[in-house]
């Protein structure tokens, strides 16, 4: 038993370290429960309470079920959010329309919305997977370990928050920082695309595979997409977009470092007028 505890403890902070910090369901599992080695057999235990969002959460409308996932009632949100998303004439417009918007069960669990941050009028836009936790707290984007990184990265190309626009797929951090689901981005996709058209900047960056691979619909892998010139199509204009590594990877994997410093050069070279 106490070797059990000791046991759940390590791996409730390996969890915390690599960022899982929430429970999402109403419901925990004993893994120890039984047979020690199979997750197959594990009992799943009816916690009481359910779990309370976590640190500063505001209270909130009931969420939608997070995994309401049909595709007609996708579809039928994506549509509002459209409706809302094209009402915008300004970003803080869309600020307001996405602080309206109940159609995303992430609003629910999150501490804030994140919007972008940088210059409205940026000759280069940045985009993102998702808020973190760090993120989550202070409402913007990219200011926890891999947004500091980003930061000197994009120093190291003469760039800063003051001429380059930052922002993300998704606006609200998706607990313990999983990848949004298929309804998720469905469901918000139309707020980045009209954050897009209202930056309208000369080149984006999408940084990381869920980025991507969501903006270009496309389901080729990011080490075979980055560094390679293509094109973001909106509604009415196409975009130079460069697809590039993840700075979280980068923490992770810090000798792929090489791979998006190549990426930055072409970047500088693009507002140089060299591409
Ligand atoms: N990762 C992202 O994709 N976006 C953020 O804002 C922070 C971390």
């Amino acid at each position: 038993m106490i070797n059990n505890n000791r046991q759940a403890l390590e791996i409730l902070t390996w969890y915390h370290d690599a960022g899982v910090d929430e429970a999402v369901s109403d419901y925990s599992t004993d893994f120890f429960a039984k047979n020690e080695t199979s997750a197959a057999t594990a009992k799943v235990v009816k916690a009481t309470p359910p779990a309370k969002p976590s640190l500063g959460h505001k209270p909130s409308a009931p969420a939608r079920a997070p995994q309401a996932s049909s595709v007609l009632e996708a579809g039928e949100t994506a549509n509002e959010a459209r409706l809302l998303a094209q009402s915008a004439k300004t970003l803080e417009d869309l600020k307001t329309a996405l602080e309206q918007f109940d159609g995303c069960g992430l609003k629910a669990t999150a501490t804030n919305l994140v919007f972008g941050d940088g210059a409205a009028d940026a000759r280069i836009m940045f985009i993102g997977e998702a808020p973190g936790s760090d993120e989550d707290i202070q409402g913007l984007p990219f200011v926890g370990r891999s947004g500091q990184l980003l930061d000197r990265m994009l120093v190291a190309i003469g760039l800063d928050r003051q001429n380059a626009y930052i922002t993300n797929v998704i606006p609200w951090r998706p607990p313990g920082n999983r990848t949004p689901t298929p309804h998720e981005t469905a469901v918000c996709r139309p707020f980045i695309d009209r954050q897009i058209e209202l930056v309208s900047p000369e080149v984006i960056v999408f940084l990381g595979g869920v980025a991507a691979k969501e903006m270009l619909d496309t389901a080729t892998g990011i080490l075979r997409l980055r560094g390679k010139w293509t094109n973001f199509k909106g509604k009415d204009t196409e975009y130079p977009a460069l697809p590039t590594l993840h700075p979280a990877y980068l923490l992770r994997q810090p000798a792929q470092k090489r791979l998006v410093w190549s990426d930055f050069i072409l970047i500088r070279q693009f507002l140089d007028g060299k591409k």
